[in-house]
């Protein structure tokens, strides 16, 4: 059995102590909740201070990008190794990097294999555009993102995919379970035909768009859906937990 995977992605939200605060005030709840990994994502800035708060925990840690190149002469990046020794986890190729940042899926890729290179465990992010998803088009946006994505990449299994609709995301307009589960089956199918059933199996596949602690069950407790990639409601302690909360709970029940 998969074991569900809730990660908070705080996106540029939080100063250094806010951050600090913000996981204190999650820690204990947390802590308190087995059966289910969960990982906070702050700003690259805010790792360290996190990092030492959650130190003991259950909690862990992802980064909300990378830069590909190992060192040198790029202003402003953060490179794989220098994310490596602080967090487990990076979030990759998200909708708003890909949108706001000109990220290409030949781009998205050189990440996947950086952090891979390092023992990071990327967290992939496809989905689709409004319009993409009223022309019918969903499918064949997915398949060209994931194959774009992994081309030539071959040890998968610290991956995680995150299935984000992007006109899902920060409209509080929430997928169905449904809908959700049936594009997050999809995305299973063709992880399958790229590398083998098994693979596709293990393999967790999240959602993301819109999750909060009224609506996580609904996805939590469809078969496809392997956790849940947070934007706003990871911002506040107690709706983080009780997302955390019911996706144990749901896992309990199986
Ligand atoms: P919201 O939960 O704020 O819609 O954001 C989702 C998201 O983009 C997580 O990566």
């Amino acid at each position: 059995m998969r074991i569900p995977f809730i990660a908070g992605n705080w996106k540029m939200n939080t100063t250094v102590s806010e951050a600090a605060e913000l996981v204190k005030e999650m820690r204990q709840g947390l802590d308190a909740i087995a059966g289910v990994e969960k990982a906070v994502c702050p700003p690259f800035i805010s790792l360290e201070a996190v990092r030492r708060i959650i130190e003991g925990s259950s909690i862990k840690l992802g980064a909300q990008n990378l830069y590909f190149e190992e060192k040198g002469a790029y202003t402003g990046e953060i490179s794989p190794s220098m994310l490596s020794d602080t967090c487990e986890f990076v979030i990759i190729g998200h909708s708003e990097r890909r949108q706001y940042f000109g990220e290409t899926g030949k781009v998205v890729n050189k990440k996947i294999q950086a952090a891979l290179r390092v023992g990071l465990k990327p967290i992939l992010c496809v989905g689709e555009k409004l319009e993409e998803n009223e022309a019918g088009r969903t499918e064949k946006v997915i398949v060209e993102q994931l194959r774009s994505s992994l081309f030539g990449i071959g040890a998968v299994d610290d991956l995680i995919i995150a299935y984000e609709p992007i006109w899902a995301i920060g409209t509080g307009r929430a997928a169905t379970g449904e809908q959700a589960n049936e594009t997050i089956s999809f995305i299973r199918h063709n992880v399958a035909k790229l590398y083998d059933e098994d693979i596709a199996q293990r393999m967790r596949v999240l959602y993301g768009g819109s999750v909060n602690a009224a609506n996580a069950a609904e996805f939590l407790s469809q078969p496809e859906i392997d956790g849940a990639l947070v934007g706003g409601a990871s911002l506040k302690a107690s709706e983080f937990i009780s997302i955390v909360k019911q996706a144990s709970e749901i896992r309990q029940a199986r």
